[in-house]
């Protein structure tokens, strides 16, 4: 199983339709795919259509009560392979019991290695917040992808995640290998492709040499979910997500290698 953290501090950068997006294409290659909502916007369980009121059950159980099975608060999707555990807008209220609880910092690493071999890969959709939920994600995670937008003060934002990134390695003494997407990359205009250059200098072959368009006609979590046919990817910001999934496979599998 690889546990994949899809993380930026800065809001509306791509993070949820970069879950939803990765997380298809894993299912449709015939992965087994877990996907879990840290955030209390819930964008992904209501791209999912679960409504958030009456309460879901989901993510906030398994911190209220450890001994949860993750499988009791999974949900089937409409995808083959593809499930999801929902997020409830009470998870805003975790950082504030955290203090009085300790060692909720791992409920979620928990919750997933006893799982077992039920899923190939997990994916986290993190709230744009450091706090509990994201600190979670990112002891449990095997690779952490941040997207971002191509756009001047979104560099500071992913600066501010990559130490993030660097101070959570530290702790749990376990590599945390970082790989950054651009999204919603306009490349008509001068300051798309200036600040993709930047990125690419500042960050080197951490940031896939490519970019993922502003593509507003299909990009919605509606078309993401749609069951569209097997191996079809409308739309240009689909298929790129394609060739970053692509990205993506080659360097997990380069950086098993050098574990090895
Ligand atoms: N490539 C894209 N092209 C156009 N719109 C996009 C693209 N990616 C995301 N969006 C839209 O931008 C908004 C923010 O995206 P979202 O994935 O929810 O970001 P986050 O989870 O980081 O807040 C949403 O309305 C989403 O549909
Ligand atoms: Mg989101």
């Amino acid at each position: 199983m690889r546990v994949w953290a899809i993380a930026n501090q800065k809001g509306g950068v791509g993070k949820t339709t970069t879950t939803l997006a990765l997380g298809r294409g894993l299912a449709m290659r015939g992965s087994r795919v877990l996907l879990i909502d840290l955030d209390p916007h819930a964008s992904l369980t209501r791209a999912f259509g679960v409504a958030s009121e009456p309460p879901p059950s989901g993510v906030l159980n398994l911190f209220d009560d450890p001994s949860t099975e993750l499988a009791r608060v999974v949900r089937p999707s409409e995808i083959e392979h593809l499930s999801f555990v929902a997020a409830q807008t009470a998870l805003a209220t975790l950082e504030r019991r955290s203090a009085t609880q300790p060692g909720l910092g791992l409920a979620l690493s928990n919750a997933i290695s006893r799982s077992g071999t039920a899923y190939d890969y997990v994916l986290f959709d993190c709230p744009p917040t450091l706090g509990l939920l994201m600190v979670n994600a990112l002891a449990a995670a095997d690779h952490l992808i941040i997207p971002t937008q191509t756009e001047p003060l979104a560099l500071h934002g992913l600066n501010g995640m990559c130490r993030t990134a660097d101070m959570i390695e530290r702790s749990r003494r376990r590599p945390l290998p970082v790989s950054v997407l651009p999204t919603l990359h306009d490349r008509r205009t001068r300051t798309g492709t200036d600040t993709l250059k930047t990125m690419q200098n500042q960050h080197g072959a951490r940031v896939w040499n490519d970019a993922i368009p502003n593509d507003t006609r299909i990009c919605t979590v509606e078309a993401l979910t749609e069951t569209a046919p097997v191996g079809q990817y409308p739309g240009r910001a689909l298929s790129a997500y394609r060739r970053a999934l692509d990205w993506l496979l080659d360097t997990e599998s380069r950086l098993m290698e050098q574990a090895a």
